[in-house]
């Protein structure tokens, strides 16, 4: 209990803490508290009016008004508070709006510059929801809650107060009835509310069904599942059937409760006032302005439980998003221009490397691997598949540090060179190559920023794409990406190459490059790599074996540790190793 306190009020702090983010508008904050201030009371001076303009109309008016007087009155409280609630919605979006763009803008940067290690317990849309949800959730807080909460606080505090001051018995007997029920009310919400969100997460699998049954309609279609997934579907809905009837008795018991209750007092207290006007003892006045404050303050009470809610979901939101911004960043954002002192260049060594994923601590993935690269050399990597290979390049990739050991390059551990400086001079060529939403040229300038369309051209020559690129309808301006045209594998491939070399690597990581091609492809992307490696530090995780039998060195992984390395030929004499089985199954045409 006193661990969940602590939480509470360290969420609390934090959301205090994204005040920050609005600090340079504190002015304008300030004044739209102000006009919210000074509406709520101007709008409290109603039912008073109201009731005094009564007692005029009956002739017992105190204060020498006539009726004309309250028609100015009322005109007056309409275009106050008119202009007031303007310049309120004004000043408040002109806060929410730019306060949470700075903060929009800080949370992005944040994400993209963690750690990888962060990416692997989370969710994308868990991810994503920081930006949009979280920071949704406090710009309405910002500009409409907070300021809501505060009006309805205003509401009742200034209700008491003009309540007493009319009326004071009958106050009393409504501040000894209304918290009663109004409390009793709050907790039966709150048992509603679970009702409500078993109800969400029911109705939620069930659309989960629909979305993948259409995400999947081609393999759905070829296994003829469409029966087993209308049958899936027709479960889930008889779920969120079941749950919406008990929700729903449970929403008529707190209808009964509420009108017996909450009506109940509010009869008893005009039943009380009528008394009170027949003995004379009030005016009927009073007892219309008493009705009226006493409408307006139920409706603040009842109100006042939502925005509570809506508040410690923003308190929530705002520890979510403090959170992620106070995690350390990987690296700064910064333009990288490589210092001489920071080339990449001379061997690389792995030096009894050990590691395992931050996320599955207990399964180490290398155990051990030691082994050298040349300065220039084209080293294969092979194995079967789940022996860490791809592991391996992710660890030179520096997305993750080895749990023991050291790898170095030129005999510097490669954590010296300052990370950006060190990522750019690296350039991968992955298995699945993802074009970003874009042109093919954007997409190829990836590797560079600053190319000129010159250089783009010659990247895409070298890399054999404008072999494809010029038959497309725009050439390099093809809209690619998810929205764009589709490219094939072996499309996205070369693009892939043509980005590495316009990137211009020291070092080069080929990740099974070539696996998920059909032969002319491979011929022309083969080719691209070729040229890709001359000249440059090269690690080739080869899928078919016949792509590396010229590599200097060929390292044979299994389950994480080295158990073989040598060249082509030296590994083939040995006809007890794992690479002579390997290399025998897909001569003969097996696949591996
Ligand atoms: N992000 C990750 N988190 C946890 N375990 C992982 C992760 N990526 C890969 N693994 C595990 O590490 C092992 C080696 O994977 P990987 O290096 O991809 O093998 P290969 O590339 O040789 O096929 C596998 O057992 C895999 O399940
Ligand atoms: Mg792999």
């Amino acid at each position: 209990m006193a661990a969940k306190r602590t939480i509470r009020w360290q969420s609390l702090r934090q959301a205090i803490g994204v005040f920050r983010y609005i600090g340079p508008y504190r002015w304008a904050f300030i004044g739209g508290m102000l006009m919210l201030v000074l509406g709520s009371v101007v709008f409290m001076v109603f039912p008073w009016a109201a009731g005094e303009m009564a007692n005029v109309a009956i002739g017992k008016g105190r204060f020498g008004l006539t009726l004309w007087d309250f028609a100015l009155l009322f005109a007056i409280i309409l275009v106050v508070q008119g202009l007031l609630s303007y310049l309120r919605i004004l000043l408040f979006a002109y806060v929410s709006e730019k306060g949470m763009a700075h903060l929009r803008t800080e949370v992005f940067a944040k994400l993209i510059t963690l750690p990888v290690q962060y990416f692997d317990d989370k969710r994308t849309g868990e991810l994503t929801s920081y930006i949009t949800t979280d920071v949704e959730r406090l710009q309405s807080a910002f500009s409409v809650t907070l300021a809501e909460f505060l009006r309805q606080i205003i509401i009742m505090i200034v209700g008491v107060v003009v309540l007493i001051w009319i009326a004071p018995r009958l106050t009393l007997w409504m501040l000894l009835t209304f918290p009663v029920v109004v409390i009793l009310a709050m907790v039966f919400g709150r048992y509603i509310k679970r009702f409500s969100r078993r109800r969400q997460d029911s109705l939620a699998t069930a659309n989960h069904i629909v979305e993948e049954a259409i995400q999947h309609i081609r393999t759905v279609k070829a296994f003829v599942a469409e029966w087993m997934e209308m049958r899936k579907y027709r479960n889930a809905i008889d779920s969120v059937v079941q749950i919406s009837l008990k929700f729903a008795r449970v929403k008529g018991l707190f209808f009964i409760f509420v009108v017996t209750f909450l009506f109940g007092a509010l009869f008893l207290i005009l039943w009380l006032g009528a008394w009170y006007v027949s003995k004379g003892m009030m005016d009927v006045g009073d007892l219309f302005a008493f009705v009226m404050y006493t409408a307006i303050m139920g409706g603040a009470i009842a109100g006042l439980g939502n925005l509570f809610t809506q508040l410690s979901e923003s308190v929530g939101a705002a520890a979510r998003v403090l959170e992620i911004l106070e995690y350390p960043s990987e690296t700064p954002i910064t333009q990288i221009e490589v210092h001489p002192k920071n080339y990449i260049r001379g061997d690389l060594h792995f030096e009894d490397v050990h590691f395992a994923y931050p996320s599955r601590p207990d399964v180490e993935v290398l155990k051990g691997v030691h082994f050298t690269i040349k300065e220039g050399q084209k080293v294969a990597l092979v194995g079967p598949s789940g022996a860490g290979k791809t592991t391996l390049t992710q660890l030179v990739l520096r997305f993750y540090k080895p749990t023991k050991g050291t790898i170095r390059i030129n005999n510097r551990p490669i954590e010296d060179f300052p990370l950006t400086e060190y990522r750019a001079q690296l350039a991968v060529v992955p298995q699945e190559v993802m074009l970003f939403s874009g042109t093919i040229e954007d997409n190829i300038r990836y590797g560079n920023p600053r190319a000129s369309a010159e250089e783009v051209r010659r990247a895409a020559t070298l890399a054999n794409a404008m072999e494809f690129i010029d038959r497309l309808p725009d050439g390099m301006r093809t809209y690619v990406g998810d929205k764009g045209f589709q490219l094939s594998a072996g499309q996205r491939q070369r693009i892939a190459i043509a980005r590495a070399i316009l990137k211009n690597p020291r070092l080069l990581i080929l990740d099974e490059a070539t696996s998920s091609l059909d032969a002319q492809s491979e011929h022309f992307v083969q080719e691209a790599l070729e040229r890709l490696m001359k000249g440059r530090t090269s690690i080739i995780i080869a899928h078919r074996l016949s792509t590396i039998l010229d590599a200097d060195k060929i390292i044979v992984l299994q389950n994480g540790r080295i158990v073989q390395q040598g060249t082509h030929a030296q590994l083939l004499s040995d006809t007890d190793g794992l690479y002579y089985s390997l290399y025998k199954l897909q001569a003969t045409g097996v696949p591996m």
